[in-house]
């Protein structure tokens, strides 16, 4: 038997949406969202409908502006100016990935700062290293909230982040920095070379997109284990982690569907109510 604790991002997220709808109540809150969706991407269609869900459940209204998978970049960045110049909308969020003729640093730079939803704005991002910023990128925010819910949670820990590019690493250095927590980055194909460093790392964070792609032999005893991926096998969706396996020596594990997902969720919506209130 397994004595890991499954860190539920559904209930954590819970707690956080019923504070933020306490804030919407009580000071009459009308926040609003608004997602541009471009081309025919499944899962980036699924992804937008379970966050539009989020919202209107919220109290957040959500307005999406299709755009057709072959447009020009022109058309976005139309879409995005009037978007930033429309003083009624409060956030907006780009749905990534774009199509490959568009550039979507290009995209994300254009966005208003005062009106990123994600927190993925370079102008926002110097902020949040500066501890100054209302909006966090929500994926990265999701994965520290859930590591300091953990039981096992203490400060001075170790950490390694496994991604397909430091991107999302970045910030999640920086957040559990203010621990004491010194995170290190490995790209998939490193996983071999380090392998005596995963097993004494006390947090391990993988987000790469290739299910079972840690297991036991990976993880020290007691570690605390975020599973960021997504994967469909079959109609099952599945982490990155063979979490059957790694549950018998992890301390705290997230399960897949129910873990870092419905987290990121609701990090966004904190994002988008905070938006609203510095308007
Ligand atoms: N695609 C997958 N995750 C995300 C996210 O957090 N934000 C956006 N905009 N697109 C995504």
């Amino acid at each position: 038997m397994s004595n890991a604790e499954i860190l539920d991002g559904r209930s954590l997220a819970d707690e956080i949406k019923l504070n933020l709808r306490r804030q919407i109540v009580t000071n009459n809150l009308t926040p609003n969202l608004a997602v541009v969706l471009v081309g025919d991407d499944v899962a980036s269609h699924l992804y937008v409908q379970l966050k539009t869900r989020a919202c209107e459940k919220m109290g957040i209204q959500v307005s999406t502006y299709l755009l057709n998978k072959n447009c020009k970049v022109a058309e976005i960045k139309k879409t995005i100016n009037w978007l930033n110049q429309d003083k009624t909308i409060d956030a907006i969020l780009v749905q990534l990935p774009l199509p490959d003729q568009i550039d979507e640093n290009e995209m994300i730079n254009m966005i208003d700062p005062a009106k990123d939803a994600d927190g993925f704005h370079p102008v926002n991002l110097a902020k949040m290293y500066k501890n100054k910023s209302i909006v966090l990128p929500a994926p990265a925010h999701a994965v520290v909230k859930l590591i300091t819910a953990s039981r096992n949670f203490r400060a001075n820990l170790t950490a390694v982040v496994i991604a397909n590019n430091d991107i999302f690493f970045q910030p999640i250095h920086h957040l559990l920095k203010q621990y004491n927590i010194q995170t290190n980055y490995y790209a998939p194909a490193d996983i071999d070379l380090v392998a005596d460093e995963l097993r004494a790392v006390d947090i391990l964070i993988v987000a790469v997109g290739k299910p079972n792609l840690i297991t036991s032999r990976h993880i020290k005893d007691g570690a605390i284990v975020i599973d960021v991926g997504t994967n469909k096998i079959n109609q099952t969706i599945v982490g990155d982690i063979d979490f059957a396996d790694v549950i018998n020596i992890a301390g705290s594990i997230t399960p897949v569907p129910g873990g870092v997902g419905p987290m990121t969720i609701a990090c966004l919506l904190e994002n988008v109510v905070n938006l609203h209130k510095n308007k």
